[in-house]
């Protein structure tokens, strides 16, 4: 390593957690590739003081989410081949005053008490997979028994037609109910718990208006639908005796099935293929709910949809790497944050970094840079794969760099690498914190769990990362013994969550309240 010490808390910060034995054997980066590093290091270092004005920003839009006033029915709804039926009147949006974060209540009231339970079907509808359970949930005190099965999701589909990808989900459902021979009792359907991860507002627990795809997905014909209308009509066409109970978010699923068994849960968080986080609010706090009559210290969990935070870019540090990558996502100017923190979006950087060395001659000269100019042909793995190869003089990310890039490294080359993931890795992490402190502020939290995803929870690095951060943005004394908010693997949020919450509205409704219900 020939990185000058610096002295900035980033750098203690960083210095602490580095475990750098397998480096040795390394000599000095090339002049010229010790320069490039340096400017990247500088792009990407969010310091402490920008941490806080970023989550002190993040509060104020959390805020401006809730009470959001006017709703509006939007002039001349977008064509969708399901329009002639029960989803025709749900084109609207919202008349925003200012702020971008949806914080969309979800009609989901209150915590699980973790006597819930029953069996239920669960889809799940949010990245490259489609996953299908059927779920038996006995009580908090048992391991929910979980029976899945993992759909491909043809690429094409993402940018195709509404009656394409709707028609995929009921078959795959039926494929799923044939196989496990799975029938509901005389005179009843089988309930369905839809965990749907795309920002959809919510007017019940059963419907879902999809506002705008995100995540690079680009389906004609769902943008200002009912979701669940659309699946729902699509399970009648193939004549499936299944209702869908109430339709969620992954990180509503992640913080219910998480409380279904820690208590102590208080946010639940995704970070990889998107970024968002879900918490509990009172519903006298949610004043663009006013109109409801909601008692005011009911309960309702509330999808942040935080991932498009700053898309006026007035707080977040863009680099042109971030730039480039906006422009040429199929929703430019949409979520800002989510662009900068996501695991997809991390890689993304990563290769887009590469590539423009690539271009200067800086690396990998003279090799054929076919596969690294294909946009998002790394995934979410590569990057965390790369950061945590302890092999001797980093063998692993040779051997990744040629499986994935056809790129072959040299030593130089490999350690340039190593380190803009880690540079890249260290900004997602310290800026997602900003939205869980934000939260945490905002609701008095001083204690509790955060559940989030597999892909930074249980990488001790990532984990070990987001702790310092988090102290560092709520001031937690340098000298503490224990991290009072810490981050917990989420259970299957959208298999036990989904079940769980669907055990919820089910109950709800026997016991006559059908508040936020609305397939009675
Ligand atoms: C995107 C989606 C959001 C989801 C997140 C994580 O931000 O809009 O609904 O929770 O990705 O999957």
């Amino acid at each position: 390593m020939t990185l000058t010490p610096k002295t900035t808390d980033e750098d203690k910060r960083r210095d602490s957690k580095r475990d750098d034995a397998h480096l040795d054997g390394f000599g000095p980066l090339p002049v010229a590739l010790e320069t490039e590093l340096r400017k990247l290091e500088q792009a990407f270092t969010v310091d402490t003081a920008k941490l806080k004005e970023i989550s002190l920003h993040f509060e104020n839009e959390l805020r401006k989410g809730l009470s959001r006033v006017s709703r509006c029915l939007l002039p001349s709804p977008p064509s969708s081949p399901h329009s002639d039926e029960s989803d025709s009147e749900d084109y609207f949006g919202f008349q925003t005053e200012e702020g971008n974060l949806p914080m969309n209540p979800t009609w989901v009231l209150g915590w699980p008490s973790g006597r819930e339970t029953g069996e239920y079907l669960t889809l799940d509808l949010g990245g490259t997979k489609l996953r299908i359970c059927w779920v038996t949930l006995s009580d908090r005190n048992n391991e929910p028994i979980v029976d899945q099965e993992i759909y491909q999701i043809p690429e094409h589909y993402k940018a195709g037609e509404a009656e394409q990808l709707w028609s995929f989900l009921a078959n795959s459902i039926a494929d799923f109910v044939q196989d496990r021979e799975l029938e509901p009792d005389e005179g009843t359907v089988l309930p369905l718990g839809f965990t749907f991860s795309y920002p959809a507002v919510q007017e019940y627990i059963d419907h879902g208006v999809l506002h705008t795809w995100t995540k690079g997905w680009d389906i004609k014909g769902v943008e200002g639908h009912d979701v669940a209308g659309q699946l729902r009509q699509a399970i009648r066409r193939k004549g499936l005796p299944i209702d869908i109970v109430a339709l969620m978010n992954d990180t509503t699923g992640a913080m219910i099935a998480s409380a279904y068994h820690d208590p102590e849960t208080i946010i639940g968080a995704i970070t990889g293929p998107g970024c968002n986080a879900c918490y509990m609010e009172n519903c006298g706090s949610i004043s663009k709910l006013d109109g409801h009559s909601l008692p005011a210290n009911l309960p309702m969990a509330i999808n942040c949809e935080y991932g498009a935070f700053d898309n006026e870019h007035l707080v977040l540090p863009r680099t042109e790497y971030d730039v480039a990558i906006d422009e040429e996502s199929p929703r430019p100017g949409e979520q800002a944050f989510e662009k900068m923190s996501a695991g997809m979006y991390c890689s993304e950087i990563f290769r887009q970094i590469v590539l423009d060395l690539w271009t200067r001659k800086l690396v990998f000269k003279g090799q054929s840079a076919t596969k690294l100019k294909v946009p998002y042909v790394l995934d979410i793995d590569f990057m965390f794969d790369l950061e945590e190869d302890f092999s001797h003089k980093l063998s692993k990310t040779r051997m990744l760099l040629r499986s994935v890039l056809q790129l072959d490294a040299n030593d130089a080359e490999l350690l340039f690498c190593r380190h803009i993931v880690e540079i890249i890795n260290t900004r997602s992490t310290r800026l997602s914190t900003c939205g869980v402190s934000a939260i945490c502020r905002k609701k008095d939290i001083k204690s509790g769990h955060v559940a989030a995803d597999a892909v930074m929870a249980s990488r001790p690095r990532l984990k070990a990362r987001w702790a310092q951060a988090l102290g560092e943005v709520l001031d937690w004394p340098q000298d503490r013994e224990h991290d009072p908010i810490i981050m917990t693997v989420a259970r299957d949020g959208s298999g036990v969550g989904a079940a769980v919450i669907s055990a919820m509205t089910l109950q709800r409704i026997a016991d006559g309240d059908l508040t936020g219900v609305k397939q009675k």
